[in-house]
């Protein structure tokens, strides 16, 4: 079973997330072996719940607060993504390391927060381009998933999957090849392995993301140690999506 998640990012008003999910759920091969999840915008979400409900496919969100609950005018928390119908929600995107000066630490609170609440996570990291450009992304990747799961039982992993995400590739049109996916995603495993088990990580989950396109997937759900992608502008138009999909 590979793992497909959409990423929407800030692309889709209420109105044309219900045009998206209804096409998406008439057209969705549930047969295929895909576990489809679709991150929407925090507006569409419990609109999500009701369309999605007794379907396969399953809602995600982009981000949530680090905190339980109180005084942080304008935030999400946990409780309410999982009362939203939310399965899963991912952490630590680049865009919100970068845009939004979001750290490990925070990363690792949100983590669980998000865990506590019942919900999936997907843990993004990947390297920048002057990271890469020096050598550095074994040294960045350790960081980023040390500092992100600190204090996780082994357990815990069961319900988080990781997402391999060079920052040059994301959104650029630029994606990394098979023989840099399978080193980052060879890293994140060992990382997995020193800090947890060996058990622990040849069983997680490590997804792909940046640039993915119909033309590429094929290649990158099969790639050595890749159980599924990530995927942004790629799945915004639900006819490429779909077909994108039935490449897996
Ligand atoms: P992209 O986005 O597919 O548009 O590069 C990937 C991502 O959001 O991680």
């Amino acid at each position: 079973m590979k793992k497909i998640v959409a990423n929407i990012k800030m692309n889709q008003t209420p109105s044309r997330s219900r045009e998206y999910l209804i096409n998406m759920i008439s057209r969705f091969d549930s047969d295929k072996n895909v576990d489809l999840t679709l991150c929407l915008p925090y507006t569409s979400l419990y609109l999500g719940k009701l369309l999605l409900n007794g379907t396969k496919i399953k809602l995600g969100a982009q981000n949530l607060h680090e905190e339980e609950c109180g005084s942080y005018t304008g935030e999400i928390s946990g409780a309410m993504l999982r009362e939203s119908g939310v399965d899963t929600v991912i952490v630590g995107h680049s865009e919100r390391r970068v845009k939004f000066k979001e750290n490990n630490n925070q990363i690792n609170k949100k983590i669980k927060v998000a865990l506590k609440n019942g919900l999936g996570v997907i843990l993004c990291v990947g390297e920048s381009l002057a990271e890469k450009n020096t050598l550095k992304t074994l040294e960045t990747l350790k960081t980023q998933i040390e500092e992100a799961l600190k204090g996780l039982y082994e357990n815990e992993l069961e319900r988080v999957t990781i997402s391999y995400e060079p920052i040059w590739a994301i959104g650029t049109g630029k994606n990394a090849t098979i023989r840099e996916i399978e080193y980052g995603v060879r890293a994140i495993r060992k990382v997995i392995e020193d800090d947890f088990s060996l058990k622990a990580a040849k069983s997680i989950t490590v997804l792909y993301g940046g640039s993915v396109t119909n033309k590429n997937i094929h290649g990158i759900t099969h790639a050595k140690g890749v159980n599924g992608a990530l995927i942004g502008g790629a799945s915004l138009e639900e006819g490429g999506f779909l077909n994108l999909i039935s490449l897996v």
